[in-house]
């Protein structure tokens, strides 16, 4: 089954065809970043009108690069949550615009659970159930991924997410947007034990996170340094940073998995292409568990993952009508729209 994906979630614009949710017959991604580095960040209504001008040529590249016809198409898969709700739109209708005029079923797709399935295209043997972390610019997951389309959430972010957290630590550091990959780099050359900076734990809630603590311990650290005229060294403070921020993570994930019992370990999301993050999970991972982390190009925004989740959502019925609407916010474990008969094949 041949399913052309769109994604149009945040700052990239990006269209694929994806073959039986494994197969990436073409992937294009026209990023934004260099028009939203003028702010500072994303600027919703921007990225929106960008989205616009982009997806039409992009949808065809896709369809040209994977060597099918637009006749070879059988399902259109759209993130259609959550995200920036104008940005959202666009892919969304022209998802409904392209299954409509073609006669294609429409596949909605939720934006967190397409970057874990992100892993199904690099990892044939990878099937639920498993434990996945998820960390991106607007959210810090770890979920129990017990089938394709059903997740159980066991511990998340009460207040910023980390990607969140590290593109804030590297804006007072005077980084380039995007900061997290900026950080990731400058943490390199520093000494990640040179400054301690907070890890949050809850009683109550053991795998649940909190990063707001952390950035407001790095901002307050770059600025009293200033108030006193006292130099500081940004490479330390970028890489004790992101020890904290990498540390509180692979420890919560690892604990989780101990306690529930999974030995499959899958991370996904922007902030699992962080070179300390892979070093951690790497080297501290229990004996007995595999780690499944995409190739960095599939860690960040793309459609491949939305062509992936969406043969999974169309197996189990989940089609849309042309009334389907996006949402800003969703959670991982509801649906994105009622379920038709579950399709067989
Ligand atoms: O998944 P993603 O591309 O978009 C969202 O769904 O949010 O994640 C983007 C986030 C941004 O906060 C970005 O700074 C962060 O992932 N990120 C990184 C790295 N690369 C991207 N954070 C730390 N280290 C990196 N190498
Ligand atoms: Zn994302």
């Amino acid at each position: 089954m041949n399913i052309l994906a769109i994604e149009s979630s945040c700052d990239e614009t990006a269209a694929a065809v994806v073959r039986d949710g494994r197969e990436v017959l073409s992937n294009t991604v026209f990023s934004q970043i260099d028009i939203h580095k003028l702010y500072g960040g994303v600027v919703p209504e921007i990225a929106s009108r960008c989205h616009v001008e982009k997806i039409t040529p992009l949808v065809e590249r896709a369809i040209a690069d994977s060597g099918l016809s637009v006749l070879d198409i059988d399902a259109v898969a759209v993130t259609s949550a959550p995200g920036l709700i104008g940005a959202l739109l666009v892919g969304l209708n022209f998802a409904k615009g392209f299954a409509y005029a073609n006669g294609l079923p429409l596949v909605p797709v939720h934006h967190i659970r397409s970057h874990i399935a992100a892993n199904y295209l690099v990892y044939p043997e990878l099937e639920p159930p498993f434990l996945a972390m998820v960390v991106s610019g607007g959210h810090s997951h770890i979920v129990s991924v017990k089938g394709y389309t059903d997740y159980k959430i066991i511990g998340m972010t009460r207040d910023d997410a980390a990607g969140e957290a590290f593109d804030k630590g590297a804006r007072v550091l005077g980084l380039p947007y995007p900061g997290g990959v900026e950080i990731d780099r400058l943490a390199k050359s520093g000494d990640p034990y040179a400054v301690k900076f907070p890890q949050v734990s809850f009683k109550d809630a053991p795998f649940d996170f909190s990063f707001s603590g952390v950035k407001t311990a790095v901002i307050n650290y770059v600025h009293t340094a200033a108030q006193r005229g006292q130099s500081i060294n940004a490479a330390e403070v970028a890489a004790s940073y992101s020890e904290a921020i990498t540390g509180v993570l692979t420890e919560k994930f690892f604990s989780a998995a101990n306690e529930l019992g999974f030995t499959r370990l899958v991370v996904a999301g922007g902030v699992s292409a962080n070179s300390m993050l892979r070093h951690k999970l790497q080297s501290g991972l229990p004996r007995g568990c595999k780690l499944y982390i995409p190739p960095l190009s599939l860690c960040g925004d793309n459609a491949a993952m939305v062509g992936a989740q969406g043969f999974y959502e169309y197996r189990a019925g989940f089609i849309a009508g042309l009334d389907q609407n996006g949402f800003a916010t969703a959670d991982i474990q509801e649906a994105l729209c009622k379920p038709k008969d579950g399709i067989s094949f």
